[in-house]
């Protein structure tokens, strides 16, 4: 027997992004179950070959399933989460609700795998912001290495990262510029159509802006609370792929070449990094794809031992569905959660 799995958020961008990375990689699910809001019941979502039935998420009962992948945004996780994990399913949210709980691992597979053994406090598990993810699977082979001491990023973010309406907003604009139509901004602060806007979630006392808060908070969290890490957040003109310019400082020794080979090797990576005209990766080419790509890597003559790195990935895959279903993978194949079906 295998598990019953539920998608809460199923009719949003991340939930459906959910239910087809389930689906290609054979997740072994005995039934899965769409939910989402009381708006949505009834209409249908697509699983695989299958169509499935969006139910309420408000009325639903999880005492016999055994995982649900969240994705219905922080409110929507602060209220059903602790009900759901009391219930005896594990939850793995990919909202920022729980992510600095101390009695919540935030887990990205390839950097932290061993910190999931303590989801059984609460029975929830954090998926980290689409940025840091991304970001962390290309540090930790070289912090791993050479031991990083500082990182300043700038991060390229697609309007996907802000949901549907985000997408939306980016077409509609467009279409508006093309057609001479007024322009509309509701989801973002300033027009994004052929724009980029230096302001991602709230702003907060010191200045910075809660996303840049995020990728700090969570690379110390999963990677090494040691590091100093500064980030500057910019939402960009893209549909699917988030990008960032990445500056290391290392405490030892690594030249660019070590680095590259490094992160050739490494899990979750792809080297694409030709010196040449086009030889780099753009988030347009990394939509649909699973890998977090590094190119740009060369050598920062400024600091002592310094590298930058250009990396990019989906940031609704590896930023969010993948990397929930692979800890969802991760759970099932330490045999750290049983089928409560075939327990019973
Ligand atoms: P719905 O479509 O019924 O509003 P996105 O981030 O792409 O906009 O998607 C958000 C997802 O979270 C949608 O599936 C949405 O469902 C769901 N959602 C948002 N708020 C709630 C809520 N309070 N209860 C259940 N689902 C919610």
């Amino acid at each position: 027997m295998g598990f019953k799995i539920a998608i809460a958020g199923a009719t949003g961008n991340v939930g459906r992004e959910m239910l087809n990375i389930l689906s290609e990689r054979g997740f072994p699910a005995d039934e899965v179950v769409a939910l989402a809001s009381s708006r949505s019941v009834g209409t249908e979502v697509s699983f695989g070959d299958k169509t499935l039935k969006v139910h309420n998420l408000d009325t639903y009962d999880f005492s016999d399933t055994d995982i649900c992948l969240m994705s219905a945004g922080g409110a929507a996780s602060l209220k059903y989460s602790p009900k759901i994990g009391q219930q005896g399913c594990v939850v793995i949210d990919n909202s920022s609700a729980w992510r600095y709980d101390a009695e919540v691992p935030l887990i990205v597979p390839e950097v932290n795998p061993d910190a999931v053994e303590g989801f059984t406090k609460k029975n929830i598990i954090a998926n980290p912001n689409c940025s840091t993810a991304q970001l962390v699977v290309a540090l930790k082979p070289l912090h791993d290495h050479a031991k990083i001491k500082r990182v300043v990023v700038s991060t390229y973010q697609s309007v996907s990262g802000a949901g549907k309406e985000g997408m939306d907003e980016l077409f509609n604009q467009t279409r508006a510029v093309f057609v001479a139509d007024p322009i509309e901004s509701k989801k973002f602060t300033k027009r994004i159509a052929f724009n980029v806007i230096p302001h991602i979630d709230v702003f907060m006392e010191d200045g910075y802006t809660k996303e840049e808060w995020k990728v700090l908070a969570e690379t110390k969290k999963m990677l090494d609370p040691k590091i100093k890490v500064t980030c500057t957040a910019v939402r960009v003109p893209v549909f699917i792929g988030h990008s960032e310019s990445v500056n290391i400082e290392f405490e030892n020794e690594i030249t660019a070449d070590e680095a590259r080979d490094i992160l050739r090797e490494a899990p979750g990576c792809q080297v694409i990094d030709k010196q040449e005209n086009g030889g780099y990766i753009t988030p347009y080419e990394s939509a649909g794809e699973d890998a977090t790509y590094i190119s740009r890597i060369r050598e920062d003559a400024t600091v002592e031992n310094g590298l930058n790195i250009w990396v990019v990935s989906d940031n609704l895959r590896k930023g969010a569905a993948l990397n929930a279903v692979q800890i969802a993978e991760l759970l099932v194949n330490r045999g750290l959660i049983k089928a409560k079906k075939q327990a019973a």
